[in-house]
C-alpha cells in the first residue's frame, strides 16, 4: 500500500493523538537502518524512542520470538513459565534487585511500584504514608496515576482532577525536596537521568543525598529506569553512575527490544509486601515477551554493548562538541552514553529533525530547541561519522 492511501486510512480511522506524523511508513529493518515503502533507507538515531537496543531484526532476537511464537505466544500466570522464570533470575543477577514482576509497559511498571510502595507501608502499620514526591518536568506514562505523577502540567490539565498523593519539586533541588517531605510521603520517585523533558541528569550528590535523605526519613526510593535502563547510559541500569541503589525500579522500552514488556523491580523487604491476589496481570511475563528480553539481555551482556553504548556515547560527544566549536548553533550537550540532548542556540529544533529526515536520519526533538539522540547500542563510529557531518550541514543552514 503507498504512503498515501496509509495517511489517509490513518486521518479517517485512527483517534488523532500523534497530530501530523512523519511523512513515512517503514517496511522494515536491518541493524541501524529503517526502509520505508519506497526502499528508502533511513539511519535509526531514534531506536523507537530507546526501545530498538539492538537495532532492527537482530538475529538473536527475531530467533527467539520465532522459536517461542512456534511453541505458543501466550501462558496464563496461572501456570509456571520457563522464560519468566529464567528472565526473573538473569534481572536479579544483574541488578541491585531481589525480586521482579512483569508488566506490559512503562505506566503499567509504574502503577505497579506505586502500588508496591503504598502496600508495603500499609502492611507495616503505617496506612497513613501514601504520599509519593516526584520532580517537576519529569515523565512517568499515559496512565491517570502516572499522568498524576509526572511532573508536566501540559499532561495532567485535561484530565483533572488528578489522582491524589502526588507533589512535585524541581531537580536537584534537596532543600526543596526536604521541605516536601511530610509524615504522609512514603516514597519519592525519580528518572536518574529525565529523558522526555530534554534529557537532564540529575546531579550525583543530590541522588546521594536523596538516598540519605530516604534512609533517615524512612521512605522509598524508587527509580524509574524505564528509559536509561538496559545498557542505554554505557551501564546497564542509570543507577549504576550514581553509587546508590534503589529500592524499586522500573523497566521498559528496550527491555524486550520492542516487545511490549514492562518490569517492576524490588529489594527484598519491599518487594514481600506483596502477596497473592495483591497485583497481577493478564499478559504481563507471557512467553514471547520472556523469551525476546532474554535474547535482549544476553546479547547486550554476551556483545559488551553497555561498554559500546560508553565508548560511541563519548565519541558522539566529542563529534558533536567539535561541530559546537565550529557553528555558533549549538548551546549545550547533556546527556550520558547514548541518551543524548542537544540544546540549539535557536529554535530551530523541528526544522532541523525535519531536515536530518530528508537526509535519511531519524532523530527525535523536544519543544523547539532540543534534539534528542538515542541511537540503537550497535551504533558504531562510522555511523555517527555519517549523521555527524549530515547534522553539521543542516545546522549550517540554520546560521
Ligand atoms: C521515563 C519514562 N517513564 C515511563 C514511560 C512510559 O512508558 P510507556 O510508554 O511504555 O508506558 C516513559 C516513556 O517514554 C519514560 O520515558
Amino acid at each position: 500500500m503507498n504512503l498515501t492511501k496509509i495517511m489517509e486510512m490513518d486521518s479517517n480511522y485512527y483517534m488523532n493523538t500523534f497530530g501530523r506524523r512523519s511523512p513515512v511508513c517503514f517496511e522494515y529493518g536491518k541493524g541501524m537502518k529503517l526502509y520505508d515503502t519506497n526502499g528508502r533507507e533511513y539511519y535509526d538515531f531514534l531506536a523507537g524512542i530507546a526501545v530498538s537496543a539492538l537495532g532492527h531484526s537482530h538475529p538473536a532476537l527475531v530467533e527467539a520470538i520465532k522459536s517461542q511464537a512456534e511453541k505458543f505466544i501466550h501462558c496464563t500466570n496461572l501456570y509456571y513459565i520457563e522464560s519468566q522464570a529464567k528472565l526473573a533470575k538473569l534481572l536479579v543477577e544483574i541488578s541491585c534487585a531481589d525480586r521482579v514482576f512483569f508488566a506490559n509497559s512503562g505506566a503499567e511498571a509504574n502503577e505497579g511500584a506505586f502500588k508496591l510502595a503504598k502496600i508495603y507501608y500499609k502492611k507495616n502499620g503505617m496506612p497513613e504514608k501514601f504520599g509519593i514526591i516526584t520532580l517537576k518536568n519529569s515523565f512517568h506514562g499515559r496512565t491517570l496515576t502516572t499522568v498524576a505523577a509526572t511532573g508536566q502540567e501540559k499532561y495532567q490539565k485535561p484530565y483533572a482532577p488528578l489522582m491524589p498523593g502526588f507533589k512535585h519539586v524541581p531537580l536537584n533541588d534537596l532543600d526543596a525536596l526536604e521541605a516536601a517531605v511530610d509524615d504522609e510521603t512514603c516514597a519519592i520517585m525519580m528518572e536518574p537521568i529525565q529523558g522526555e523533558s530534554g534529557v537532564y541528569p540529575a546531579d550525583i550528590e543530590y541522588v546521594r543525598a536523596v538516598r540519605k535523605l530516604c534512609d533517615e526519613k524512612g521512605l522509598l526510593l524508587i527509580f524509574d529506569e524505564i528509559q536509561t535502563g538496559i545498557g542505554r547510559t554505557g551501564k546497564l541500569f542509570g543507577y549504576e553512575h550514581f553509587g546508590v541503589e534503589p529500592d524499586i525500579f522500573t523497566l521498559a522500552k528496550a527491555l524486550a527490544g520492542g516487545v511490549p514488556f514492562g518490569a517492576l523491580c524490588a529489594k527484598e523487604h519491599v518487594a514481600s509486601a506483596f502477596e497473592p491476589g495483591d497485583h497481577g496481570t493478564t499478559f504481563g511475563g507471557n512467553p514471547l515477551a520472556c523469551s525476546a528480553s532474554l535474547a535482549v539481555l544476553n546479547t547486550i551482556l554476551d556483545d559488551n554493548l553497555c561498554d559500546n553504548a560508553r565508548e560511541m556515547g563519548l565519541y558522539f560527544r566529542s563529534s558533536l562538541e567539535k561541530i559546537a566549536k565550529k557553528l555558533n548553533a549549538i548551546s549545550e550537550i547533556r546527556g550520558v552514553g547514548l541518551m543524548i540532548g542537544i540544546q540549539l542556540s535557536d529554535n530551530k529544533a523541528v526544522e532541523a529533525k525535519n531536515k536530518l529526515f530528508e537526509k535519511g536520519f531519524l532523530v527525535g526533538s523536544i519543544g523547539n530547541n532540543i534534539i534528542r539522540v538515542l541511537p540503537p547500542l550497535i551504533v558504531t563510529k562510522a555511523d555517527i561519522d555519517l549523521f555527524s557531518s549530515a547534522f553539521e550541514e543542516v545546522l549550517g543552514l540554520f546560521i
